[in-house]
């Protein structure tokens, strides 16, 4: 079994490595140009971005060619999903393949302009993410096949919003979401928020520097060590990554570090 995940703050990284197999991170995969991926089984899992699917998820999957007996798509999400697993279910459809089985699963929200953090972590032991994930590994396991359903006004939405961030506007918007980044005196230089970010846009000079090919993904706000980096419409000043994930382990998933590249950050 193979699994293609994305993530920037650990929930779909921890949900892949729960579901088990090889883990194939979709930056990296993008990185060396490898788009052939074949096995029996085969999943996705990638976070909710904009009740839709990530475009760095999207755009990688359009060039890939995933041969399977069983395919299966995952979706974290941390308030509100609609229909994003529709929207891959289109997108994988788009490359002929056809999912045996979708899911979804609630767990922290990393959307800072939406939620402060502190209030998002109160809501864990309601999410019940540990429930929810056994069954949707059984499910995996016993090769369960049923796609996720929803409503038309879900369906609605998610392919509005969808339609909206492909236009040069929302791409433009999107790019451009660094511009609300500013960075404190607390910066170390350390450049962990370089290797977090799945996008290759940032730069360290003393401090970081973005260069508005940003993917919002907030990686690099959400990992920095001394939380230098600030939103401006942020919630809060706390930051999230998943417990279970070491911040080695999204750099490692992320970098965009030219392979034998020297260790300068
Ligand atoms: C740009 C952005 C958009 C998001 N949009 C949604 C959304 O529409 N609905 C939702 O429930 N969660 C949304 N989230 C929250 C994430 O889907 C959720 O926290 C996810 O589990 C993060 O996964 P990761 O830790 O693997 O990156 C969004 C997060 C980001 C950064």
């Amino acid at each position: 079994m193979k699994i293609l995940y994305f993530t920037s703050t650990g929930n779909s990284l921890y949900v892949a490595k729960e579901i088990g197999g090889e883990l194939l991170s979709i930056p990296q995969l993008e990185k060396s140009q490898t788009y052939e991926i074949k096995d029996e089984v085969i999943g996705i899992v990638f976070p909710c971005y904009m009740v839709g699917v990530p475009r760095p998820v999207e755009e990688y999957l359009k060039k890939a060619k995933i041969q399977a007996d069983y395919v299966f798509t995952i979706m974290t999400y941390g308030k509100l999903a609609m229909s994003g697993t529709k929207q891959m279910e289109k997108l994988l459809k788009s490359i002929n393949v056809t999912p045996n089985y979708s899911n979804e699963i609630i767990m922290v929200d990393n959307y800072l302009p939406g939620f402060k953090i502190e209030d998002q972590l109160n809501l864990v032991p309601q999410k019940n993410i540990e429930g929810q994930l056994e069954i949707i590994v059984k499910d995996i396991k016993t090769r369960k096949q049923n796609l996720l359903k929803k409503g038309i006004g879900s369906n609605t939405m998610s392919a509005m919003l969808s339609s909206f961030s492909h236009s040069s506007r929302g791409i433009r918007m999107l790019n451009g979401s660094d511009k609300g980044f500013t960075v404190t005196d607390q910066c170390t230089s350390c450049g962990i928020c370089k290797e977090v970010c799945p996008a290759a846009n940032i730069e360290i000079k003393g401090k970081p520097e973005f260069k508005h090919k940003c993917e919002n993904c907030l990686g690099c706000i959400n990992n920095c060590p001394t939380q230098a980096i600030q939103l401006k419409s942020q919630k809060s000043e706390k930051r999230f990554r998943n417990p279970n994930i070491k911040v080695s382990e999204i750099m490692v998933a992320n970098s965009q570090k030219a392979a034998g590249a020297n260790n300068e950050l």
